[in-house]
């Protein structure tokens, strides 16, 4: 296995290209089975997710090209024919985000056969709410042997309340819900900017849907769906990413290709610690000189302060002078990363949903081990802030969500190299 190498304590300067945002990618991907003609689209990032979905989309029969062999960003996808609608347990134990396909295949296919995705690092993540909504849409579904089997002669618009807000329910429903006969209202609906993307490339694609940006999406379904071409928004938590880097070890970077009006929460809270910030429209350059104030956070649904910068923002308190609490109202399972920032020798101490960080004036280098995605770019942050050599270990959980994180690092001045 991978692990990432470090020597902290180098401030970093220069500038940092952001790609296609995976949580818009995965969803987008999938709505190519929604149509017999091609959907082209640009910007999608070249993370280990993507080649995942790829592939799941492959076995079914869909057609992948790249019309530039050399540029994996740029991906042709037609789904003229599905001979297979189904995602073995193989493909999506290794990724949750495949219960996308679900909804579509449904409304095009009529049925469907995909591995219920088990738990993971940060929580159970049960995937009911997206089974509920479908029912009401007239679905038949059952779990056997680990699959969920969903049959649906043709699905029936319906008016579905979510009991919690799910950004991969919303996108389920809403690929199911362009293709159903009438009128579909998604009350309580998901409004991650991810989530938009995708209304966009359908509403292109021609499905009829409005309330876009608001947790009411109304959607009235059509016979069928034309190809589009698209550009994939930028990735969001990169962006929060590297701020919250260069926040941890100081210096002045400009981060371009990105959307500030889609991280508004997380600024807000960046300016609090002390992160100096211009903002354009598609980039944001920030400096920062000493070390952070703490500042304490609660995460919650957008546009509130994210739940996948949660990990990334905690190096910030864990260095910060003052102390500081984060909630995590997301997720039940998402501190994975606090005893190894603890191994750092940050003093992080845990009461149910809610971190404590006592700042310290450093983080000493040490091995550690990273769990899920978010939590391995915390920990590589912590080793560019650290004193002395850090090692993250099982880093494939850093490739599933970000596009050559060390070698841009390396383009900011960051002494980082990947080992065998
Ligand atoms: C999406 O996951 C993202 N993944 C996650 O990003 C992100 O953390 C999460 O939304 C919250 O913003 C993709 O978009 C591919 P949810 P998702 O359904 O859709 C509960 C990353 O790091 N719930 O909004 O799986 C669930 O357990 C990843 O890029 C149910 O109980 O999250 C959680 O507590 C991590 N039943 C809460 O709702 C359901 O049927 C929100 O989950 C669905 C969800």
């Amino acid at each position: 296995m991978d692990k990432l190498r470090m020597i902290g304590g180098t401030p970093l300067h220069g500038e940092v290209l952001i790609a296609g945002a995976k949580n818009a990618a995965l969803p987008i991907l999938c709505a190519s089975l929604l149509s017999a003609e091609p959907i082209e689209l640009e910007n999608v990032p070249d993370l280990q997710d993507v080649r995942t979905m790829l592939k799941i989309l492959q076995q079914m029969g869909v057609t992948v090209s790249f019309p530039e062999p050399t540029k994996r960003s740029r991906i042709i996808l037609q789904a003229a024919h599905i001979p297979r609608p189904e995602a073995t347990y193989e493909m999506v134990k290794t990724m949750r985000a495949s219960i996308l396909v679900l909804g579509p295949l449904l409304a095009r296919m009529h049925s469907a056969k995909v591995s219920l995705p088990g738990g993971c690092a940060i929580g159970a993540r049960p995937v009911d709410q997206h089974i509920k909504g479908l029912k009401a849409m007239g679905a038949s579904i059952k779990i056997k042997g680990g699959y969920i089997q969903a049959q649906a002669e043709r699905l029936l618009g319906a008016t579905i309340l979510t009991d919690m807000i799910t950004v991969t329910g919303t996108e389920n429903l809403l690929m199911a819900a362009c293709l159903a006969q009438g009128t579909t209202i998604l009350e309580n609906a998901a409004r991650e900017p991810e989530v938009g993307d995708l209304a966009e490339l359908l509403v292109k694609m021609g499905a009829q849907i409005s309330g876009l940006g608001t947790e009411r999406l109304v959607i009235e379904g059509v016979e069928r769906l034309h190809g589009a071409q698209h550009t994939i928004i930028p990735d969001r938590i990169e962006a929060g990413t590297f701020l919250c880097a260069v926040a941890a070890t100081g210096g002045e970077i400009l981060v371009k290709h990105c959307r500030p009006d889609n991280l508004e929460a997380l600024l807000a809270k960046l300016r609090e610690a002390g992160l100096k910030m211009a903002i354009g429209p598609d980039w944001i350059k920030a400096s920062m000189a000493g070390r952070p104030q703490a500042v304490s956070f609660a995460t919650s649904e957008y546009p509130a302060f994210p739940t996948d910068m949660q990990a990334q923002f905690m190096v910030l308190n864990a260095l910060a002078s003052g102390s500081a609490t984060m909630t995590e109202t997301i997720f039940e399972n998402r501190f994975m990363h606090v005893q190894e920032l603890n191994r750092l020798g940050a003093e992080i101490a845990i009461d149910g949903n809610t971190a404590m960080a006592q700042g310290v004036e450093s983080l000493s280098g040490a091995i550690v081990m990273a769990t899920d995605l978010r939590a391995s770019a915390s920990l590589v942050i912590a080793g560019l802030a650290a004193q002395g050599e850090t090692q993250v270990e099982r880093i494939y959980h850093l490739d599933r969500g970000y596009d050559r994180m060390e070698q841009k690092l390396t383009q900011l001045g960051a002494n980082i190299q990947r080992m065998k």
